[in-house]
């Protein structure tokens, strides 16, 4: 199994740079996950350490070895599209034992590595199948096979959930945990989906119009942001983002209210991050903001409220499921600061 290691890795499309120098070293049987806006450049990372795409400067290695020019088919890498990909007028079984013909292992070898993959993978009973007789979930298994029966030292995934549907999803998500714990291996997993990155990963690489912009499990992403960007890039609702004054050993909102900051804080304009969780609909008295109710999303175990303030800017609250509240109200919100994040002028987090 190996490790990859990205050292100022670029890459550009004519004169348009979408990878801007990255270096990032993926641990061996890690499991990392790349989020980012479309655009962003995961794919492209993902691609070039594939060995799909050139890279212009920097160098890539795969347990050690500097594989930037080597072909992607002698990298060790497996990757696993969005698409699928399979070949449709093949069955499962050939689509799985496909490469390894090709690349001269012997039928009986062939064939032991399909039927062990299978069996990871549930898919044994589909194997005479083609992909036009089975379920996305099931597509998305045999496309899985496919990496698994090369072996590689390294799994590339782009998105590979995106096409199913919210339950099968979940159970593929699982499945790649499994398969993880099982093979060891590791792997890059590019994923939209906020709740993927955060249970299947144990580091989540940020990127932002092709540049890292945080690195860390999902536990630091979440709670200690290295900036604006990741603060309200990772979080469902987001966070809430309210510019404010330092000074004097508190923070001055727009609307006046004053807040206690216990550490000593520096002087001017800074940005305060509350999660929406942190946020609470508290008696008029005790209050911090005020605004009315201009969208109430009811999710079962949770209401999700939006409250435009009289600055016009605009603050979520998650509150309980049962909560009493219709559009239109006057909501009255306390802040619980005990988790509460500060960013400076420049959009890095404060210490
Ligand atoms: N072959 C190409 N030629 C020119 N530009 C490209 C090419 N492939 C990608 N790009 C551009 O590079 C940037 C990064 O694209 P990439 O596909 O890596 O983004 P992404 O983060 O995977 O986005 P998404 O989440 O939408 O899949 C985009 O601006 C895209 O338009
Ligand atoms: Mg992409």
């Amino acid at each position: 199994m190996g490790a990859v290691q990205l050292t100022g890795v670029r890459k550009l499309f004519g004169q348009m740079e979408v990878i801007k120098g990255v270096d990032l070293t993926v641990a061996d049987g890690e499991l990392v996950v790349f989020v980012g806006p479309s655009g962003c450049g995961k794919s492209t990372l993902l691609r070039m350490i594939a060995g799909l795409e050139d890279v212009d400067y920097g160098d890539i290695r795969i347990a050690g070895a500097d594989v930037t020019e080597l072909a992607p088919a002698r990298r060790g890498v497996a990757m696993v599209f969005q698409n699928y990909a399979l070949y449709p007028h093949m069955t499962a079984y050939d689509n799985l034992a496909y490469g390894l013909r090709r690349a001269g292992m012997a039928r009986a070898d062939v064939d032991a590595r399909v039927q062990e993959a299978a069996v990871l993978l549930q898919i044994t009973e589909l194997l005479p199948r083609r992909p036009k007789a089975m379920s996305g979930g099931q597509r998305q298994r045999v496309a899985i096979g496919r990496a698994i029966v090369r072996k590689p030292e390294v799994f590339l995934f782009d998105e590979p959930l995106s096409n199913l549907d919210a339950s099968l999803r979940v159970e593929m998500r699982s499945q790649i945990a499994r398969l993880h714990h099982d093979l060891k291996a590791t792997m890059i997993f590019v994923t939209h989906d906020q709740v993927e990155a955060m249970t299947l990963a144990d580091r989540i690489v940020v990127l932002n119009a092709g540049r890292v912009e945080q690195v860390g499990t999902p536990r630091e992403v979440y709670h200690n942001p290295a900036n604006l960007f990741v603060a309200g890039f990772i979080g469902s609702p987001a966070m809430n983002l309210i510019p404010a004054m330092a000074g004097q050993g508190g923070l001055t909102l727009p609307w006046g209210t004053q807040l206690p900051w216990p550490k000593p804080a520096l002087a001017g304009p800074v940005t305060l991050g509350l999660r929406p969780d942190r946020l609470s609909l508290v008696p008029q008295a005790r209050a911090q903001a005020s605004g009315q109710v201009t969208l109430v999303e009811h999710l079962g175990d949770e209401s999700i409220l939006h409250v435009r303030l009289d600055t016009g800017a605009s603050l979520t609250i998650k509150a309980p499921g049962d909560v009493q509240v219709r559009l239109g109200d006057v909501a009255h919100i306390g802040f619980d600061l005990t988790s509460a994040v500060l960013f400076g002028p420049d959009g890095r987090v404060l210490t």
